[in-house]
């Protein structure tokens, strides 16, 4: 049970039903208040994650449900009998723009950037779901969109309000492990389906499902049950493998407490990956220049090593016999420093010095009311309560785009190195430009398209067909994608 998809909805919406209402205060910079200045929110992707999302933030007004297979969301539309219900999120911004405050949006991560720039861009709040964007180029655009629009934002790393990764940040500000310059992150994902290939059988979608509308920017492709929904997230069009689903909520207390910025180097290895869906287990290096120093502590060079699908690191010998590494059926990290190791469950939850010290306490960031577990509600009422304040006196949503749009350019990274193994070499990355520096123009990237297997006269027969590719051209298009004709993005401010 503790791997299943049941048991992770569950375990991240058990707080939904307490959360916390914060005080009525002005809804601010908006032009449009509503009754009891209450938000008015609307839900674009509400059949799977987005339900407990919206859940949590039923202290407001939930006034627009949008989604694109009407017999999955039937659940959370009868949760909120009130609201209107669209189909396609560019007519409800045509028809309740005026009307809408805040955006929650939970779709596959491929159509995240298109609903959450457009949201931006009418000056909406905005909560989207990790990873933040399907490629590095739409990350960069919500975190510059946020920040030119000044409103309030959050990505839908819940773990990211708990008390754990704060705790995380206090001991190593304080100088309790040392300078780290290794850190070791997992996760024992995908529980989906990845390594596929393309199904070659043809299936009519349902009437409740509009295919066309949930391919959106990607490729068309005919439809298949196998995408839609929850499978999407091995199919690289739509989604971004166990990486990409995971890094956002593993990764978060390393990327925070170790303030870490953009990588400038990258390099990833799988088992067998080809053109569709992302690969069954990968590990990737991350390298990242020494930072300016956080309180006590300086902040060398450090090297992030990402595990998933089964493989785990190299097990520290100070750790208990018995201890599970997957004990909280999500994931976690070590962090090797120069005094100590640090190790701490999904989201930092669970942190603990492998001498067996107990540092003393002594908490001096916000914490979030409730965020104690990786639960849902207090997450989505921070990002509330951010919307209620004026954008000159706000105290933003620890996962505000300003924060979670670079940490999901790293993490974007990471899967751009997986679908680049090929070239075998450690990608130097210019973050700055959005591309690598050491790709030369006549590089070819070899990738799997099928990979059949047959026994003849008792001998095994591969028969292992490859696609080939420009390498500056497949990794320009991984960084920035082009859009199917009648998608675009507002411009880059
Ligand atoms: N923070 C967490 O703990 C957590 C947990 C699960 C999922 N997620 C994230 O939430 C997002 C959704 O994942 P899920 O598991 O709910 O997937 P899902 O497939 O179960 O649900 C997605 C919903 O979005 C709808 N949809 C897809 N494209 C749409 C579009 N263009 N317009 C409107 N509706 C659309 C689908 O029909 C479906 O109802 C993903 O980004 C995922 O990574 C986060």
């Amino acid at each position: 049970m503790k791997n299943s998809r049941r048991a992770f909805l569950k375990k991240t919406s058990v707080a939904a039903a307490g959360i916390t209402v914060v005080p009525n205060i002005a809804v601010s910079g908006l032009g449009h208040r509503a009754p009891s200045d209450k938000l008015n929110v609307a839900g674009v992707g509400i059949g799977g994650k987005g339900h407990p999302n919206l859940v949590a933030m039923n202290s407001e007004n939930i006034v627009a449900l949008c989604d694109v297979d009407w017999k999955y969301a039937e659940k959370c539309f009868n949760e909120f009998p009130k609201a209107k219900r669209y189909r396609d999120w560019r007519k409800m911004f045509d028809e309740m723009g005026n009307s809408i405050d805040g955006v929650m949006v939970a779709t596959a991560d491929h159509t995240h950037a298109l609903i959450a720039a457009h949201a931006l861009t009418l000056g909406k709040h905005v909560y989207c779901q990790k990873p933040l964007t399907h490629s590095v180029y739409e990350s960069r655009l919500l975190t510059r969109l946020a920040a030119k629009h000044k409103v309030a934002t959050q990505m839908g790393n819940q773990g990211n309000s708990g008390d754990g990764v704060r705790q995380v940040c206090e001991w190593i500000w304080n100088g309790e492990i040392g300078e780290v310059t290794e850190v070791h992150a997992w996760t024992d994902r995908p529980i989906w389906p990845q390594g596929l290939e393309r199904p070659a059988e043809k299936m009519t979608p349902p009437d409740t499902l509009d295919w066309d509308l949930f391919v959106g920017p990607a490729p068309m492709r005919p439809y298949h049950e196998i995408y839609t929904p929850w499978n999407w997230r091995g199919w690289w069009d739509f989604g971004t493998g166990a990486f990409g689903d995971m890094a956002c909520h593993v990764l978060d207390p390393v990327y925070q407490s170790l303030k870490l910025g953009y990588p400038e180097k990258v390099n990833g290895s799988s088992t067998q990956m080809n053109t569709e869906s992302a690969p069954q287990a990968e590990t990737v290096e991350f390298i990242f220049p020494a930072r300016e120093q956080v309180k006590n502590q300086s902040m060398p060079s450090v090297k992030v090593f990402w595990y998933d699908g089964g493989i785990l690191p190299r097990r520290p010998e100070l750790l208990p016999e018995g201890e599970d590494l997957m004990a909280d059926g999500l994931g976690g990290c070590i962090f090797v420093g120069s005094k100590d190791t640090l190790v701490t469950g999904c989201g930092g939850f669970n942190p603990r010095l492998l001498s067996g010290r107990v540092p003393k306490e002594t908490p001096y960031l916000r914490r979030i009311p409730g965020a104690v577990g990786y639960v849902d509600g207090p997450h989505e009422q921070d990002w509330i309560r951010a919307c209620k304040e004026s954008p000159e006196n706000r105290t933003e949503g620890t996962s505000h785009f300003g924060y979670s749009g670079p940490f999901n350019e790293m993490v974007l990274l990471g899967v751009l190195a997986i679908r680049l193994q090929n070239l075998n070499k450690i990608l130097k990355w210019d973050a700055e430009n959005m591309r690598f520096t050491n790709i030369s123009d006549s590089e070819e990237l070899r990738i799997v398209t099928s990979d059949e297997f047959k026994v003849i006269d008792g001998h095994p027969h591969f028969d292992t067909k490859y696609a080939r590719f420009n390498a500056v051209e497949a990794a320009g298009e991984y960084i920035k994608h082009t859009y199917r004709d009648g998608w675009d993005l507002p411009p880059m401010p």
